[in-house]
């Protein structure tokens, strides 16, 4: 049976991929804050070293083995440059940057003996292009696609494959909390938000679904998705096509 690591997989896009990968046959640990995720559940504190090692070591011990590195746990916060919280920016880029760097070193061996590792980082439209008033996010999510670019160079003659996912704005908690920072950010009210700032980069005028990412990541972590490494798989509604 083929085994996955999920992270942030009690919530939004990360529980819908644990979810999806479950039904597609996999076994799954499901790392979140709280062990309620589907499958497998692991709480662990993915902004600590000893988080991110214990979640791989969890896997391997529940799994003996592991062929997917799912990359999703994130938070966002909303300030300019000038007021934003230097705890949030290191919380941020500690949780988007660093947590997939040691998830990805910890798999290494494991990927490798998978024979056809995969290695996914949820990243974002913001990997590829800013909004103001996400410094660390935007930050953290260009370095993931860095560090998903080196991975897929390092991991070729292995087996090893790295993309990163690059959606537009997904229907989750993550967003609905977006909602009242960005209207007090833009001094607008909370439905202007939704329609005029966070709908805005959309060429195409909705959210994405939760399920739609989750296909996405189940056909990177499958055989027809190997050609697929060092890129970012962008889906975002027309949002960097301008
Ligand atoms: N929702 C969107 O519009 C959107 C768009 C593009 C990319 N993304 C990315 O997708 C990923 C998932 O976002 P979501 O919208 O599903 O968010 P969400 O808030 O619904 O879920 C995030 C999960 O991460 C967990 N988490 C937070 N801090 C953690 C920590 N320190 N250790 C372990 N787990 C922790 C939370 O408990 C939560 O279950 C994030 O990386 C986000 O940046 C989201």
């Amino acid at each position: 049976m083929p085994t996955a690591l999920v992270t942030g997989a009690a919530s939004g896009i990360g529980r819908a991929v644990a979810e999806h990968l479950l039904d597609g046959g996999y076994d799954v640990l499901s790392v979140d804050l709280r062990d309620d995720g589907p499958g497998t559940p692991y709480a662990a504190d993915l902004t600590t070293r000893e988080g991110n090692a214990g979640a791989v070591q969890a896997a391997l011990d529940a799994f003996g083995g592991l062929d997917v590195v799912v990359a999703n746990a994130g938070v966002q916060h909303v300030a300019s440059v000038r007021d934003f919280p230097e705890d949030r920016w290191d919380q941020i880029v500690a949780l988007l940057l660093t947590s997939p760097f040691l998830l990805a070193k910890h798999a290494w061996d494991a990927l490798a003996a998978s024979g056809s590792g995969r290695f996914i980082a949820i990243a974002s439209a913001h990997a590829l292009a800013a909004s103001p008033y996400k410094a660390a996010y935007v930050s953290a999510k260009h370095g993931v696609l860095g560090l998903v670019k080196t991975l897929a160079l390092e991991g070729a003659e292995a087996g090893i494959t790295a993309t990163a996912v690059c959606p537009g704005y997904v229907r989750t908690p993550l967003v609905e909390r977006q909602i009242p920072d960005q209207a007090k950010a833009y001094g607008v009210s909370e439905e202007r938000a939704l329609e005029e700032v966070i709908l805005q980069p959309h060429a195409i005028k909705r959210l994405i679904e939760p399920s739609e990412v989750a296909e996405v990541v189940a056909f990177l972590a499958g055989p027809n998705g190997s050609a697929f490494s060092g890129v970012p798989v962008t889906m975002d509604l027309g949002w960097t096509a301008r």
